[in-house]
């Protein structure tokens, strides 16, 4: 059975940051969140979350690698901080993972997907616009 269900967010120009390749993959990221909001609200196997959590995961990595690539490259001065940030986000992400493991309620998931909507949108629009107009300007 498929049911409607609303997307957790919609994309918005206002996430847009100016740098292509970031904002490109900033909006592959966001559907990536929806995939899971969907998989989660329609009860989907577990093993099939699991696997959406570790592509979040796995996109999450390659994307905070190539967004400090071109903060090292656009000599950013915030660079340390911001890079913290994106390794802070990670390590927190794996403890909610193995809490998952062991929680597979749905007001466990609901609180993943939330803490991890807040975290993106809020790191878009303020560390990684920062950065953006730093390095653009
Ligand atoms: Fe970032
Ligand atoms: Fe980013």
């Amino acid at each position: 059975m498929t049911t409607a269900t609303t997307p957790l967010f919609q994309w918005d120009d206002a996430y847009l940051i100016g740098i292509d390749e970031l904002d490109y993959e900033h909006r592959g990221l966001i559907d990536n969140l929806n995939e899971l909001h969907e998989e989660l609200l329609r009860n989907v196997d577990r093993d099939r979350v699991d696997q959406t959590l570790g592509d979040i995961h796995a996109r999450l990595t390659a994307h905070f690698a190539l967004e400090e690539r071109v903060m090292r490259d656009g000599k950013y001065a915030g660079y340390a901080t911001h890079k913290r940030e994106h390794d802070e986000f990670l390590d927190d992400y794996v403890d909610f993972l193995f809490l998952f493991e062991n929680n597979p309620g749905l007001g466990y998931s609901v609180m993943i997907e939330t803490y991890l909507k807040d975290w993106v949108v809020n790191h878009i629009l303020t560390s990684d616009r920062k950065m953006s107009q730093m390095i653009r300007h």
